[in-house]
């Protein structure tokens, strides 16, 4: 019984950043239940590989490739879903950026915009995009993803911490607005995982050493143990939970 309500037969999830670490292994858990999954990125090839991946674990893929940060790109990455799909019922806010380690005194104003837009302006977008098709369809789950960051910055990071507060409260003002509208938004927030993204935080003896002081847990996570958190919040079992924000961490904020 508690099987078929995690099940997403008939259901449409488009994920940003799913053509490799977090944001595959999520489609790939939504495909395993069955799910018509859409992944977006930059960089197409790497997307029809993870379409691939999705249809051998069950699920019908597609690829489209879009810039998070570029209305237009996701504009068009709605259209392609709607048009093969019918509609949206999951949305995963997954893409996000970190180009820079230093100071935020050292960050200019262009990447100050650069990094705005994908991860925080993307996300408010594409939501905003989603939203009418969720609302015809009778309701749907939107997932973000922040960072522990959002909660407790790290020396070096400071902006991407300011951009991933912003996606918790983003959550929470979505959450408030659009729970009339059967429409459910949720945050997850990761602690170190290992994936490319983060490679430069735990290939690095010091940093690695100083999270892992404060990781009860002692260990960096893998991208299944976020994608199972994201599996929940998009099935039915989740369907009274709103405006709340999920950390899986080890641990480490506490
Ligand atoms: N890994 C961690 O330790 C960790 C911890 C906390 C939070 N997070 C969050 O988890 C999410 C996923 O991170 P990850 O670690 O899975 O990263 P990743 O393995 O590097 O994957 C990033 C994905 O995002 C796509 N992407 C990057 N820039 C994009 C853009 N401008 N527009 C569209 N797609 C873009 C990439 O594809 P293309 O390069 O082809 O665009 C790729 O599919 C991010 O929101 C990150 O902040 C990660």
């Amino acid at each position: 019984m508690y099987i078929d309500k995690l099940k997403l037969k008939g259901k449409t999830a488009v994920i940003t950043g799913g053509s490799r670490g977090i944001g595959r292994e999520i489609a790939l858990a939504f495909a395993e239940m069955g799910a018509n999954v859409v992944v977006a990125g930059r960089k197409l090839p790497d997307l029809e590989r993870a379409a691939e991946d999705i249809a051998a674990a069950g699920g019908t893929g597609l690829a489209v490739a879009a810039h998070a940060g570029k209305t237009g790109d996701l504009e068009n990455l709605v259209q392609a879903t709607v048009d093969r799909f019918g509609t949206i019922d999951i949305l995963v806010n997954n893409a996000a950026v970190n180009p820079v380690f230093g100071p935020i005194e050292s960050i200019d104003e262009a990447l100050f915009s650069k990094m705005m837009d994908v991860n925080v302006k993307g996300y408010l977008m594409l939501a905003r995009m989603a939203m009418p098709h969720m609302e015809k369809a009778g309701g749907g789950s939107i997932i973000n993803i922040a960072s522990v960051e959002g909660f407790k910055p790290s020396y070096g990071t400071g902006l991407y911490s300011v951009t991933k507060a912003a996606v918790v409260m983003l959550t929470k003002v979505l959450a408030l607005e659009w729970a009339a509208k059967k429409i459910r938004v949720n945050c997850i927030a990761p602690g170190l995982v290992r994936t490319h993204f983060s490679e430069f935080l735990w290939k690095n003896e010091e940093i690695l050493k100083l999270y892992l002081e404060h990781c009860p847990i002692k260990r960096i996570g893998q991208p299944y143990e976020i994608a199972g958190l994201a599996l929940f919040l998009a099935s039915e079992l989740a369907g009274y939970t709103t405006g709340s924000v999920f950390t899986a961490d080890g641990g480490y904020l506490i």
